[in-house]
């Protein structure tokens, strides 16, 4: 697929729980996002971030509209060509990093060597080989969350979802996995669909960030940053960077004290 052509289309999404109570989590929704774009959301908590990112990979059907991956609708299964990951930590305890990576391609066609080739080169490229026959309690939570990202890229996905990765990290760890994941987007040319809480984290990361409004999450912003592609977290000594963050957190803020039932 060319870049710049949309990969993923949503059209009037619109998400509903039958509770009781029946919630109405996200939408309508409407939006494209292009082949090969790094694409943020923030939102208020609670607004339907992680529903929509569950609608995007095929995981949740939506209650009315529809999703294109690639121009074909999904059908309540994560097509080939996307991979998550989720919000929570969610490497195998009882598996070694190696055998985490690897889990994904268990029932794969791919000849074994193809196979190790790739685990390996996931465990390498995320900084890891020396760790590759540790387990996860050996790990630093950053090291997990890397084991997870390469846990996805041994399957080559064309849309990587990321629900929050770097949500329990400090500070300095979320900037410096800030660039890794950079460094992913642009080596791999891979589409990235990043949830984020944290305004400096999408401003500095994206092409574009969508700010949602509380629930049931709509668009209320659309901010294009205008980084060139090469780049990386150094962007933040830039003056728009300021800039950026501030528009995000003044669409944001009357939101997220709508979620904690406060006037803005
Ligand atoms: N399986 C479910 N059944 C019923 N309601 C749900 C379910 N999953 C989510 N919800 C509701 O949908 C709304 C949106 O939840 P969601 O997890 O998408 O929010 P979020 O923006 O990801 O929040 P956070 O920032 O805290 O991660 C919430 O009100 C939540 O209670
Ligand atoms: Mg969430």
């Amino acid at each position: 697929m060319v870049s710049g052509e949309a990969q993923v289309s949503l059209s009037e999404v619109v998400r509903r729980y039958d509770g009781p109570p029946v919630v109405q989590a996200l939408g309508p929704i409407s939006l494209d996002i292009k082949c090969g774009e790094f694409f943020s959301i923030v939102g208020p908590s609670g607004c339907g971030k992680s529903t929509l990112l569950d609608v995007v990979a095929g995981l949740v059907r939506p209650t009315s509209g529809s999703v294109c991956f690639e121009g074909k609708e999904l059908h309540g299964e994560v097509p080939d060509g996307i991979g998550v990951v989720f919000q929570e930590d969610s490497s195998m305890p009882w598996l070694s990093v190696r055998d985490n990576v690897a889990f994904g391609l268990r029932t794969s066609s791919l000849p074994k060597q193809e196979v190790a080739t790739r685990v390996d080169h996931a465990i390498s490229f995320m900084g890891l080989a020396q760790f590759a026959g540790h387990y996860p309690a050996q790990l630093s939570g950053g090291m997990r969350q890397r084991v997870c990202i390469a846990r996805t890229l041994v399957l080559r996905p064309r849309l990587i979802l990321l629900d929050e990765p770097f949500g329990a990290l400090d500070q300095q760890t979320r900037l410096l996995m800030g660039d890794e994941l950079l460094r992913l987007w642009r080596e791999t040319g891979a589409t990235v669909l990043l949830i984020t809480h944290a305004l400096d984290e999408a401003a500095m990361l994206s092409d574009r960030v969508g700010v949602m409004s509380a629930r049931p999450g709509r668009f209320i912003d659309m901010v294009e940053t205008g980084w060139p592609r090469d780049r990386d977290s150094r962007v933040i000594s830039e003056s728009q960077f300021g800039a950026l963050t501030a528009r995000l957190w003044s669409s944001l803020r009357e939101e997220s004290l709508k979620t904690l039932g406060r006037a803005a």
